[in-house]
């Protein structure tokens, strides 16, 4: 773990979220808060809202509520500014993204309506499926860059913030690998000068974030600020970063079964997995580019898990396939179907069926609620850099290049408590007490 202050800053007064990407699963969160402020509707799903923390031994009994011991901002002190290439308020875009119910949206129609999106910072090579026209105009990613820190300036000054995070929901970029102009800050600040192909608009509003002293949180696959320049940034600026893409339906449930069979030394043939989902994601990812991006993250996992290095009698020949298919009808009602080959004693071979009928946005919102709360925590904690502990919410968790992602569900969440357990001062929770 990294070293720092174990004293941490009381959060007092606004934390400004700052959004790229105002779509179905922004607008899920934005009106999910607004509910839980009006004592309308639980907070499940919620971590840092629902969940309870063990401290110390068993037999002391102290498992309070999270959100009762570490400092944590208050939903009433979060304040929001978001960008998209469509100029649709976050009433209109909710009502578009179709995952509210009337009730839910008729309780947030005055909140959402008053959250207007600024202009996005965009470019169509990256995301061919869109062509949003609510854009900045500046000439150079650097004139771009420039017009976003205005916008972020002139709402902390109206919003009178004292912190901010920026989470990026926006659509996924295509597939990028990282080049010379992402490896260190000074050729990427001339890329950005440059308009250098290389550089996508995701990277561009890290960039700002992170410059700014904002922690910045990657919530979709592309590269992002997942490049050596911007690492290096943060590090310079002391800034937390995280991602990338959010943990929430398919993939959460490999992370939570593959550790199980593996536990048991159950062998497995073939993990095959296909969704049909009707969203504008789901639009997005029909761009084969933008679902490479998808792929490669959703690919991740299983190797990671299983090791076929150290088992290559149970998993070296494993086929791992991942299928997306943009189904209009279904909107953000997207359906998973998992069918695993498996095998164990004397090679006897069965199978394993799951139909996962899930929301993608009801899943996702409480995922960025905890990032954006644990990231502020980790600002005012002085922590910097990637954050690990915060792997439980990612598909392909950021990383030190010197290491390998965690992605076994379990792992990072006993990481994470015990992360939260030592910036409070408290003991890691090892089960190794004997009482
Ligand atoms: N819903 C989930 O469970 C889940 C899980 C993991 C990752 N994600 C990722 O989260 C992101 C958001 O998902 P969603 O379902 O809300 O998608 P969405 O398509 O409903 O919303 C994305 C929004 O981003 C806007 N946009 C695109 N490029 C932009 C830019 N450069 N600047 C500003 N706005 C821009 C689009 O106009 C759109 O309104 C996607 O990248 C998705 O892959 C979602």
């Amino acid at each position: 773990m990294q070293k720092h202050s174990k004293t941490i800053q009381t959060p007092t007064g606004k934390l400004g979220i700052l959004i790229p990407g105002m779509g179905a699963v922004t607008t899920t969160l934005l009106a999910g808060i607004e509910l839980i402020r009006q004592n309308k509707m639980p907070s499940f799903g919620s971590v840092s809202q629902t969940g309870h923390i063990r401290l110390g031994k068993r037999s002391e009994m102290r498992q309070p509520r999270i959100r009762d011991v570490v400092p944590l901002a208050a939903l009433d002190d979060l304040a929001f500014c978001c960008w998209d290439i469509f100029p649709d308020n976050a009433y209109d875009a909710a009502r578009h993204a179709n995952v509210l119910t009337p009730e839910q949206l008729l309780s947030v129609k005055n909140f959402l309506s008053k959250i207007t999106p600024l202009p996005g910072l965009f470019d169509r090579k990256f995301v061919k499926k869109l062509d949003g026209r609510h854009i900045k105009k500046g000439r150079t990613w650097w004139d771009k860059h420039l017009e976003l820190q205005n916008d972020i300036d002139n709402f902390s000054r109206k919003s009178r913030v004292s912190r901010r995070i920026m989470v990026w929901c926006a659509s996924t970029e295509i597939f990028l690998e990282p080049s010379k102009t992402h490896a260190t800050l000074s050729a990427f600040e001339k890329g950005l000068r440059e308009n250098a192909a290389s550089i996508s608009p995701s990277m561009v509003y890290a960039y700002t974030a992170i410059k700014n002293k904002i922690p910045f949180i990657n919530g979709a696959p592309n590269l992002s600020c997942n490049i050596p320049a911007l690492t290096e940034l943060a590090h310079k600026n002391g800034v937390p970063i995280a991602g990338k893409d959010f943990k929430t339906g398919q993939t959460l449930l490999k992370t939570i079964i593959a550790p199980g069979l593996k536990a048991r030394m159950l062998g497995i043939d073939g993990w095959f997995s296909t969704n049909i989902l009707g969203n504008r994601d789901g639009e997005v990812l029909d761009d084969p580019e933008s679902f490479r991006s998808k792929e490669t993250s959703k690919l991740s996992v299983l190797r990671t898990i299983l090791q076929p290095d150290l088992y290559p009698e149970l998993y070296e020949h494993m086929n791992h396939m991942v299928r997306i298919n943009y189904y209009p009808p279904r909107g953000d009602r997207k359906e998973s179907w998992d069918n695993i080959d498996l095998f164990g004693w004397l090679g006897r071979k069965m199978q394993i069926k799951i139909n996962f009928l899930c929301e993608d946005s009801i899943l996702a919102a409480p995922v960025v609620l905890d990032l954006i709360l644990f990231m502020d925590l980790a600002q005012r904690a002085g922590l910097k850099g990637i954050q690990e502990w915060l792997s439980f919410y990612f598909k392909s968790p950021l990383t030190d290049p010197s290491a390998y992602p965690e992605h076994d569900l379990f792992i990072q969440q006993t990481k994470m408590k015990n992360t939260l357990r030592h910036l409070m001062g408290e003991k890691p929770v090892t089960h190794m007490d004997l009482e």
